[in-house]
């Protein structure tokens, strides 16, 4: 009759501990007999939780526990690991040289059988450097705007815009480009003005939005040139047309690399 013991406690416990079927069953081999306890619940921290870097730079993450004891603590993560950091209760790991775009991270401790986890996202990225807009050439009655949007990154997060007074006439978002390093980016676009546009000041916008964190910035506004040949021609276009759109990209891996030197001095 003593072998029912340690079935019947086996469905106790996993009434208490509906989750995790193998913690379930080890925690159940661990017990010994009808006097053994559950181990009590323990938390794992991970901070910080969220942190936004520079492409190429490296981050501390803290992985901490209430377990007196742990038999073991581990931080799964595609990044490079570096130093490691440890006291009573936490390891504190160092990540080397992040450059996609968003990491999760994540730390697993195991106290008395039971392993529970905490996770950690990293987000690499760098605001425009500038954002400039060329004065604009006149070709016959069509204006070409060359905007160049310097040392940014994830250009796939971007989305540059031209302004005139406080209307739209073009915007772009760049979602196609998935490079992995610094870019400049030179948006060409090409219209025809009407005249009661031309004394209205055009503006470049970069915006990158990372998944909440809006980083906008933009260029000196500048005037379109009026010519009064120009004036006749464009006073029969009867709308701005987008005659030419085109984006150049141009990635910066020397940049980057000096970007990083620069910061690993500070
Ligand atoms: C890691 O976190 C623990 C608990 O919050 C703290 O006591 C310890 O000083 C931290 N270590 C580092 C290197 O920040
Ligand atoms: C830190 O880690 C080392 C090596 O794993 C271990 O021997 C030492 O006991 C740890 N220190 C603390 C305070 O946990
Ligand atoms: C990006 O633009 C900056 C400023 O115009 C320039 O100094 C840098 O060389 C450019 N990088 C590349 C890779 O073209």
């Amino acid at each position: 009759m003593g072998s029912l013991f340690p079935l019947s406690l086996l469905v106790l416990l996993a009434a208490a501990y509906p989750e995790g079927g193998s913690a379930r069953r080890r925690r159940a081999a661990r017990t010994q007999g009808p006097g053994g306890s559950s181990p009590a619940p323990f938390w794992v921290r991970i901070s910080p939780e969220f942190a936004a870097v520079r492409p190429g730079s490296s981050v501390w993450l803290n992985c901490s526990s209430s377990c007196p004891l742990p038999d073991g603590s581990s931080l799964r993560t595609q990044l490079r690991r570096g130093q490691t950091l440890n006291g009573t209760g936490w390891v504190s790991y160092q990540l080397l040289d992040v450059r996609a775009w968003s990491s999760d991270v994540l730390c697993l401790v195991t106290c008395a059988g039971e392993t529970r986890r905490a996770t950690a996202r990293i987000n690499a990225y760098k605001e425009p450097g500038s954002v400039i807009l060329e004065p604009p050439v006149l070709v016959g009655s069509e204006y070409t705007l060359r905007c160049h949007v310097t040392h940014v990154f994830p250009v796939g997060f971007l989305v540059v815009t031209l302004r005139r007074g406080g209307q739209v006439i073009y915007s772009e978002s760049l979602e196609r480009f998935k490079g992995l390093d610094l870019a400049n980016v030179t948006l060409t676009h090409a219209f025809r003005a009407r005249p009661h546009d031309l004394w209205q000041p055009v503006t470049c916008h970069a915006r990158l939005n990372l998944d909440g964190l809006v980083v906008r910035s933009s260029s000196a506004p500048i005037t379109l040139p009026v010519r009064a040949w120009s004036l006749t021609s464009t006073a029969l276009a009867s709308t701005s047309i987008a005659a030419l759109v085109g984006v150049l990209l141009v990635v910066g891996v020397a940049y980057l690399r000096k970007c990083q030197l620069m910061q690993s001095r500070e």
